[in-house]
């Protein structure tokens, strides 16, 4: 029973070394951390132990090398990390020599992150398409970089890249819009995540682009095309609607004489007929009439 217990402690501890270091499980030595994430320019510190008596370990690195010696465990260390192609193993000398090379991901966070609309300048028009541009400058690595779209607050969209760079990279993201009405002010921006994994800086970091706010326009459209009034003192026929640039308005009528640019009439001033109101802009026109009845035509056809 007591044999059998310790049995097992001895097997999960090997198991747990295989699973850990993977492939290179025959080698004994241990990486802690086993990966590392660092900030270009930053420090880094991994030690490399083992468990065995030996001839001699050592680290081997372009920064950070640490000459062989007898110790059982030794720290590869650098302060200002700037060799973006580093490569360093922790190697022991045993029954022969054997090595563990230690993964180390470097990142740098753009220097700038900014939104254009792609050929074009001025107002955006409602129905057209645009392309909007996302400009990330000096990052690294690109293929951990993601560029979020936003409207207002609104995710729209991600970009993601297959490139495979361990050195800076300067990176366009884009996307095609249509905006409509709705989207009158809204206020487009793009933000450059780098998501480094469990290993990376938590939370990831991220920078947003500036907010790109072009003046939308639209032609009038009214919620309705007729309305009936029954008429009385206190009733308007308003006409006023929503457009960009701000629209015009004319009334049309049998019962009017003078010309009315105002978007709002008074019924107390209105005989019953027809009255249609016109609002026009740049890009388009849309007419609404209005039905003035009597109180005695109403009478009538409610009865
Ligand atoms: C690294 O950072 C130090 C300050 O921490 C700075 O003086 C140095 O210029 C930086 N080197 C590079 C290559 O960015
Ligand atoms: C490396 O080992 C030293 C001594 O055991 C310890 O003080 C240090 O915190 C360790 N560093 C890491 C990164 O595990
Ligand atoms: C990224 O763009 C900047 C400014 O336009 C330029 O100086 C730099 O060389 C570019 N970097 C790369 C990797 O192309
Ligand atoms: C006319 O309608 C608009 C919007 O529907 C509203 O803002 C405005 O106050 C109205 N004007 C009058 C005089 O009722
Ligand atoms: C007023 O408009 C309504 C609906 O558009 C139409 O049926 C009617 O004939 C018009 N009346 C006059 C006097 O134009
Ligand atoms: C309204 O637009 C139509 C074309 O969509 C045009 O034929 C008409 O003349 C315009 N009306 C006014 C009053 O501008």
């Amino acid at each position: 029973m007591f044999h059998h217990f310790f049995g097992f402690v001895y097997l999960s501890a090997v198991s747990q070394l295989v699973s850990r270091t993977g492939t290179q499980a025959e080698c004994p030595v241990q990486l802690n951390p086993q990966r590392v994430v660092v900030r270009y320019n930053g420090s880094v510190e991994v030690n490399c132990s083992t468990l065995i008596a030996h001839k001699g370990m050592g680290w081997e690195a372009i920064e950070g090398a640490v000459p062989m010696t007898r110790d059982k465990i030794i720290a590869w260390r650098v302060s200002h990390l700037t060799e973006w192609d580093i490569e360093p193993f922790c190697f022991i000398n045993h029954e022969e020599q054997c090595q563990v090379q230690l993964p180390v991901t470097i990142y740098k966070t753009p220097d700038s992150v900014s939104i254009s609309i792609v050929d074009h300048r001025g107002p955006m028009i409602e129905g057209q398409q645009y392309k909007l541009q996302c400009d990330v400058h000096d990052v690294a690595p690109v293929q951990y970089l993601t560029v979020k779209w936003y409207k207002g607050q609104t995710l729209l969209d991600k970009t993601t890249f297959t490139e495979d760079s361990k050195t800076p990279v300067n990176e366009t993201a884009t996307l095609l819009i249509r905006p409509d009405r709705a989207d009158d002010g809204a206020q487009y921006s793009c933000e450059a995540e780098l998501d480094l994994g469990a290993e990376g800086p938590q939370p990831p970091p991220k920078r947003t682009s500036g907010s790109l706010n072009n003046e939308l326009y639209y032609k009038p459209k009214h919620s309705s095309s007729t309305e009936t009034i029954i008429k009385n003192d206190e009733v308007t026929l308003n006409c006023t609607v929503k457009a960009n640039p701000a629209p015009t308005y004319t009334w049309h009528s049998e019962h009017l004489k003078e010309e009315i640019s105002s978007s709002v009439l008074q019924s107390s001033t209105l005989s019953p007929g027809n009255y249609t109101c016109t609002a026009t802009n740049s890009l388009g026109n849309d007419s609404k009439v209005f039905i003035i009845k009597s109180t005695a035509q109403s009478l009538f056809c409610t009865l």
